[in-house]
């Protein structure tokens, strides 16, 4: 092998190497940078406040910020759910979002039913179907209490399914 080929061999040799290390920084590097942009991600569980804002048998529109981010922006959003107390003290929290078509639906102290105005879908206190199109129960959300603060699992699911499924 002649002096300039032999140069030239080496100079491809040492150019890889640099190349594969350059990859090597630099895909964890891009991936730091990028994937962040990509995730969208929420807090999964929202304060509601003191417990002694839910009531007895007595649901209630309580309202959560839910936090999230996506990529470097974090964003601050306001959603609703209806809770109340069962005597045993456990919480019982729903989606506020109708399971037929997704309005909004109210609790009538009136009825002790909540009711839906789009299609007069009507539910019991436990969020059983009492009558209406509505094909499934109202979605009931995770509920956590700590000391004497309650948290809740917002989430949201499809309307009009017979069953129960996360967005
Ligand atoms: S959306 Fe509630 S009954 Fe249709």
């Amino acid at each position: 092998m002649s002096e300039i080929n032999r140069r030239g061999f080496f100079g491809k040799i040492i150019a890889a190497i640099s190349g594969l290390i350059g990859l090597g920084l630099g895909i964890p590097l891009l991936g730091y940078a990028v994937l962040p942009t990509l995730r969208k991600r929420e807090e999964p569980w929202s304060e509601v406040g003191p417990l002694d804002l839910i009531e007895l048998n007595r649901p209630k529109e309580l309202e959560v910020v839910r936090s999230s981010s996506s990529g470097w922006m974090k964003s601050n959003t306001v959603r609703s759910f209806w809770a109340y107390k069962k005597p045993d003290g456990e919480v019982v929290a729903f989606s506020p979002i109708c399971t037929h078509l997704g309005c909004g639906y109210r609790w009538s102290d009136a009825d002790q039913q909540f009711l839906c105005p789009c299609h007069n879908s009507v539910f019991d206190l436990e969020g059983k179907v009492l009558a209406g199109p509505a094909p499934r129960p109202l979605d009931t959300l995770p509920t956590k209490i700590e000391g004497d603060r309650l948290f809740v699992l917002y989430q949201e699911f499809k309307a009009g399914l017979p069953k129960k499924e996360a967005i």
